[in-house]
């Protein structure tokens, strides 16, 4: 009865989406509007100020029929909640069936509770003070990512996440995992030593590195770091006089210190540590919960790996760094997947506090994976799964129609270039200028 229930709205909202779309040519410049927030029970009191950059946005997030339909279907509470259950039974069954040991793994780490507590009393900082847009729910968890089940599914999800990127290959889920942090990493690693390349004026080493970066690059190509030959006139040091050597450089070995934001339970954190293994990783997180999986990944087998040592877990939150990370002092700040969870004013706050403290060294680089929301992918994404989507991402509204390449150059990040890295994930990338 319930299931009927949910798929009678969803050939609704399939019929309201194919309706509108003979209308989205007609696309709206980009634009400031004050809005209501995407909380499911949307009030007066909760107008927040949202960009909307209505050319790239799907049209099923931030305004229009589609969307707005979704948020007040959304926003019945009985509604809402079968959704909830919907999406979580549909991700748990599809991730298994792609041989995702969703349930297996979470029983494993319920078993391993003990451990996970003493983790958890190590890193917990009592004086945070979560901010609010962080306590909502979550991922179709009432306490968001501050409890115990959502950490035990962290690491599956993230799984489940690589393997939907290509539907129609038949990879094991590591093969997926792999494949998108790798061309993450690449990108990364491509995009730092065109910088070294270019200030060094190092032409035949240039030619050689370049095919490096994706050939995806995106329409902002214009800006690619292949052509930053202005770089070393704006004062970059070159790789000759920060005394690297071409072989480490060209192996990430010039980058001594990595922030992973978000690195919840440490996926993220340990592909960034193995790209560049000489570099110590810190990895930052608001669910102490998370935190306390990540160091058990970081000591048990068979996770645990030689990078294990160079990384730290810190309980913290992104927009407040200043007691544990000092101003200019990462080589690389990166942040996997935390976006799409923020709303725009913490997306804002935090790309401010990342430029404080990446490097002063016209070689300190920032790095952003997430949902591009400009991919064929996700602008059709088909009703049931967007509005799925939405009832467990309360930010996603926010997160597609904010300009992030913009906001980056705003708070003073240049050479901002943004990769498509994968069919539905783009990684933007921009340095801090030298001091
Ligand atoms: C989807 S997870 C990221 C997963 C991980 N980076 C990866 O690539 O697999 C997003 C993470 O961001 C964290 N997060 C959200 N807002 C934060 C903030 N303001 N400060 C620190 N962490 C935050 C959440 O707790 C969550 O663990």
């Amino acid at each position: 009865m319930r299931a009927n229930l949910v798929m009678i709205l969803m050939s609704f909202l399939r019929v309201a989406e194919s309706f509108t779309s003979s209308w989205s040519r007609f696309s709206v410049p980009a634009c400031r509007v004050a809005l209501y927030s995407s909380s499911p029970s949307p009030s007066p009191s909760a107008t927040t100020t949202m960009e909307v950059t209505a050319t790239e946005k799907p049209k099923w997030a931030a305004g229009g029929v589609v969307s707005d339909l979704v948020n007040i279907l959304i926003g019945i509470k009985p509604l809402f909640s079968l959704m909830k259950l919907g999406a979580r039974q549909q991700l748990i069954s599809t991730a298994e069936q792609n041989g995702v040991p969703w349930r297996e793994r979470a029983i494993a780490l319920e078993q391993k509770q003990e451990i996970l507590d003493q983790y958890y009393n190590t890193c917990l900082v009592e004086s945070i003070e979560y901010p609010q847009y962080y306590t909502r729910e979550f991922h179709a968890y009432d306490e968001g990512n501050l409890n115990w089940p959502a950490a035990y599914e962290c690491e599956q999800a993230t799984m489940s996440m690589a393997l939907r990127v290509w539907p129609t290959e038949t990879l094991t889920p590591k093969e997926a995992q792999d494949r998108l942090r790798y061309s993450f990493t690449d990108s990364v690693k491509g995009y730092i030593n065109e910088i070294a390349l270019t200030s060094g004026e190092q032409a035949s080493i240039k030619k050689r590195t370049s095919s490096m970066l994706p050939s995806s690059s995106s329409s902002s190509s214009s800006s690619t770091p292949s052509s930053m030959n202005f770089l070393r006139e704006k004062g970059l040091q070159s790789k000759s006089e920060r005394n690297v050597d071409e072989q480490s450089f060209n192996s990430g070995g010039s980058v001594d210190s990595i922030v992973d934001l978000g690195c919840s339970v440490g996926v993220s954190t340990f592909y960034l540590s193995e790209a560049f293994p000489s570099a110590s990783v810190l990895g930052v997180d608001l669910s102490p919960q998370f935190l306390a999986v990540a160091q058990e990944r970081q000591w048990s087998f068979p996770v645990a790996s030689p990078v294990s040592k160079n990384i730290m877990f810190v309980h913290g939150q992104a927009e407040k760094m200043d007691s544990f990370i000092a101003s200019g002092s990462q080589d690389l700040v990166a942040a996997c997947f935390m976006f799409h969870e923020l709303p725009q004013q913490a997306s804002r706050d935090i790309l401010k506090e990342m430029f404080r403290i990446t490097s002063t060294s016209g070689f300190g680089t920032i790095a952003i994976t997430d949902n591009n929301p400009g991919s064929t992918v996700i602008q059709r994404l088909p009703a049931p799964i967007f509005t799925l989507m939405k009832s467990t991402e309360p930010w996603s509204d926010e997160y597609y129609a904010f300009d992030l390449e913009q906001a980056m150059r705003q708070v003073g990040f240049v050479d901002v270039v943004t990769i498509e890295t994968d069919p539905r994930h783009r990684t933007v990338l921009g340095r801090r200028p030298a001091m």
